[in-house]
């Protein structure tokens, strides 16, 4: 194995594109529960994003190199790896320095890669699987047949959030920006996909669901949806947070979560020990993969880029031009 490797850092966040920048590192060595990934596809975040703009509240001991998720071939494994052996194709959900031609991931966080996808696809499903899993089933713990109103339908987690639960029977509403991002969301299982640009989302899901409103809803939005979101749930509806470009402080009327038995909640996943993140794999393991080896669930890898390009990744990204995923190609 080579000593070093070509790794894209943020040495200096300043929000421009040309923070990212292409270094070579030396390659690092797996602790005794790691496995050492060599990368071939990685995917993009808004995380990733942020951290350009030094807007992302970074754990303290992250590194500068970016890139929450991965899959390659496993290369090394630590003294205590039992489930990995070298060569295994995985993906993984990593700390960070995903934007690297090898990678450190804990063996529990890893997956296997789905028999019939590429390593390209199985890039796209660490951070949305996880993502869609801790909000919708255990955060708002969406039953089969309740209603699921989803905000950026054609997002990565979006994608995902109307797949997974449209398979676990639940009927799916989605918002996006454009025709062809609302098309998308139809393509990925909703049954109505509303343009906010063009139509009001409040009254379109009265009118989708005769009035009564939904049981669910996934928002990445923020603020400024409050009171439409709070206004659309059921009795005893679940509101569920994962990000809030649009403001993180809210007026809430209290007399309506009260008199309707409403829960806000939200959820983060980075901040998570690895025994927690441990959990999530082994419960995305029993519960979606069966989904993906059977076609039923599928990644949406809306664009790739060469990683030495990551710049343009994260430019589309920020333009809500990618329907999906984004994914690095490390070789
Ligand atoms: N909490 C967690 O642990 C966690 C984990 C993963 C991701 N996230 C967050 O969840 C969100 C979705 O993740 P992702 O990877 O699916 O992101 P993404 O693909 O970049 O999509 C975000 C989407 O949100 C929609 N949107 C609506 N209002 C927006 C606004 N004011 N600014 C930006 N986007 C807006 C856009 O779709 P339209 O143009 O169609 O509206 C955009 O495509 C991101 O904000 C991400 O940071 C959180």
């Amino acid at each position: 194995m080579k000593a070093t490797h070509r790794v894209i850092d943020i040495p200096q966040a300043n929000g421009r594109l040309d923070a990212l920048v292409l270094t070579e590192r030396p390659v690092p060595r797996p602790g005794a529960q790691d496995v050492l990934v060599e990368v071939h596809a990685a995917g993009v975040n808004r995380a990733d994003v942020m951290q350009r703009y030094g807007t992302y509240p970074m754990p303290p001991t992250a590194t500068t190199i970016p890139g929450l998720e991965v899959a390659g071939i496993v290369a090394a494994c630590g003294a205590e790896v039992t489930r990995w052996r070298v060569g295994d194709r995985v993906c993984a959900l990593v700390f960070d320095g995903g934007y690297a031609e090898y990678c450190i991931a804990p063996a529990v966080q890893c997956l296997p890669v789905p028999s019939q996808l590429s390593l390209v696809e199985a890039a796209a499903l660490p951070e949305v699987v996880l993502t869609v899993w801790i909000s919708i089933i255990e955060q708002a713990q969406l039953l089969p047949g309740e209603t699921l109103l989803v905000h950026g339908g054609a997002s990565g987690v979006g994608s995902m959030a109307i797949q997974i639960a449209s398979a676990f029977g639940s009927p799916v509403i989605a918002t996006a920006g454009s025709p062809e991002r609302c098309e998308a969301c139809l393509g990925f299982g909703a049954e109505r996909a509303i343009n906010y640009r063009t139509e009001d989302f409040q009254a379109a899901v009265r009118a989708h669901t005769g009035g009564q409103g939904v049981d669910v809803i996934l928002d990445m939005v923020g603020a400024s949806y409050v009171a439409r979101n709070l206004a659309l749930l059921k009795i005893a509806g679940r509101l569920c947070y994962v990000a809030f470009p649009e403001g993180h402080q809210a007026m809430v009327d209290l007399r309506e979560v009260t008199m309707r038995r409403l829960k806000i909640t939200g959820v983060n996943l980075r901040h998570r020990p690895i025994p927690e993140k441990g959990r999530l794999i082994e419960a995305v393991e029993k519960r979606v993969w069966p989904l993906l080896e059977r076609g039923r669930v599928k990644p949406v890898v809306g664009a790739t880029f060469p990683f030495t390009e990551a710049a343009r990744a994260h430019e589309m990204l920020e333009a809500s031009r990618v329907i999906g995923k984004a994914i690095l190609l490390m070789r």
